[in-house]
């Protein structure tokens, strides 16, 4: 046999295999077949629209509320196996980069992809240092918030206000703008976030100090009173950068998918991070954290987690941190941030509600209610013991997930930006209301 043969043979070969890769779809209404491509395990859902009885009509479409089994992108940020518990950032483990790295080494390898060199790291670090200071007017507007504004609403007012500031930030096709702005949002949450929790305690503001680290910079903000110079429990600063490497990202979340969809209409990236911050503010999200706290205190005592589980079971409450779209294993941010946990209580004293916390978990991992619904506890259920004891009010504990999601939901904005088959997000209905009406004139409605 010649060469010339065997390639055509292995050709064909290849071409038989290949169009294996597919899905062959019969409509019953019709009797027709159709053969749909599968990629990367998907089919793309406009290959549907091919589907129809009627060549007049709009075609199949799949019906898919809150994105149970829809892929919205393409993407090499965040990897998470929900049934074998791994999450890992850019490819590496969550439990290499709690262990070894820091959060603003994590933020980059998020936003470049790579791990950054010394001179990178150096250079980024002072970056971001250098975009800590907010401009004065931003603290006048902090002034206007009512004494007991929830510091969440103050973050999503206040980025969105960010706009207004940096006009190049509608340059959101250079990379140069986009740079900039990344120092800035990654650099100035914090600041933000301190001041807004000064502000609802009638402090003065605290200025950052570039020389102090990420997390430490902003325990300084928050914390500072009449010290020269304010230094940062090392405990306290590790911990902090522990539970911000492990709130980075997490792929296609609520806030994540919120970022990516507002970004699709080209806004610029501080109203776009606004929308992400008011999406992780709700209960079943990034607030879940500030639940689980005012669950612990409401059940108060361990002798009551059996009574609060039965009404659990009832579906009277939700026992808040635990569940999670997609680990139906234990999640391993939180086996992480029991370790970070313990750490603290150790210098700061032990939580007395995590008596109750643990006892809870007790409860819930051995009952069949949680079991056969996959229910383990996720990120939000031991943080917020942790925030607490670390001196954080309740009202701070979203606000503390939503500065170190900053690099992820940027980095995951900007790959929706770059990618060339992302257009603006525009979902599809299945239309179920009124057929066209005449319209009733106010004397004759009933
Ligand atoms: N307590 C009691 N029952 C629960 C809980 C919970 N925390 N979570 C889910 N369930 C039950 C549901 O009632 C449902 O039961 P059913 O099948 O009898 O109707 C079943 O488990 C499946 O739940 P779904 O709501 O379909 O799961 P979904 O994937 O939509 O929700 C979510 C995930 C929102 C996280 C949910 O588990 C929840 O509300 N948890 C509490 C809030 C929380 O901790 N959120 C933080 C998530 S992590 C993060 O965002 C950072």
């Amino acid at each position: 046999m010649d060469s010339a043969t065997t390639a055509t043979q292995t050709k064909k070969a290849e071409d038989a295999s290949a169009s294996r890769e597919s899905l062959t779809i019969t409509d019953n209404r019709s009797g027709k077949s159709y053969e749909i491509p599968i990629k990367n395990g998907a089919i793309r859902a406009m290959d549907l629209r091919q589907i129809k009885v009627d060549p007049a009509e709009f075609g199949m479409m799949s019906y898919d509320p809150a994105y149970n089994n829809t892929a919205s992108c393409i993407s090499k940020i965040t990897f998470i196996d929900g049934d074998a518990g791994i999450l890992r950032y850019r490819g590496y483990p969550i439990e290499d980069l709690a262990e070894k790295s820091t959060y603003l080494e994590t933020a980059y390898l998020l936003l470049h992809g790579e791990l950054p060199t010394a001179a990178q790291l150096k250079e980024w670090t002072y970056s971001v240092t250098h975009h800590t200071f907010i401009h004065e007017s931003i603290k006048k507007f902090l002034d206007g918030f009512h004494y007991d504004a929830h510091p969440m609403g103050m973050m999503i007012s206040t980025i969105a206000a960010l706009s207004t500031f940096y006009h190049d930030a509608k340059d959101i096709f250079d990379a140069e703008s986009r740079r900039k702005q990344t120092y800035r949002l990654v650099g100035k949450m914090p600041t933000i976030a301190a001041f807004s929790y000064r502000h609802t305690l009638g402090m003065p503001f605290v200025y950052p100090d570039n020389e102090l680290s990420y997390p430490g910079n902003f325990l300084n903000m928050l914390f500072r009173t009449t010290e020269a110079k304010y230094r940062p429990n090392p405990t306290l600063e590790h911990a902090l950068d522990v539970l911000f490497i492990l709130h980075a990202d997490h792929e296609q979340n609520c806030s994540t998918n919120t970022i990516r969809g507002v970004g699709s209409s080209h806004v610029d990236p501080y109203s776009a991070t606004a929308a992400a911050i008011a999406a992780l503010y709700g209960p079943l999200h990034g607030g879940a954290n500030e639940e689980v706290l005012h669950m612990l205190l409401e059940i108060g005592t361990v002798q009551k987690v059996p009574e609060f589980i039965k009404r659990v079971k009832a579906g009277e409450v939700k026992l808040m941190g635990f569940g999670h779209r997609v680990y139906k294993h234990y999640d391993p941010r939180a086996r992480i941030i029991k370790k970070v946990a313990y750490e603290v209580f150790e210098l700061m004293g032990k939580n007395p509600l995590l008596e109750i916390a643990l006892e809870c978990e007790r409860i819930a991992l051995e009952d069949e209610y949680f079991i056969k619904r996959k229910l383990y506890p996720n990120v939000d259920f031991y943080t917020g013991l942790i925030y607490q004891s670390m001196g954080f009010p309740i009202s701070m504990f979203p606000v503390l997930f939503a500065i170190p999601r900053t690099s992820g939901w940027i980095a995951q904005w900007q790959e929706m930006l770059l990618d060339p088959e992302q257009k603006i997000a525009r979902p599809r209905q299945i239309y179920l209301g009124h057929d066209t009406r005449q319209y009733v004139p106010m004397d004759q409605r009933g």
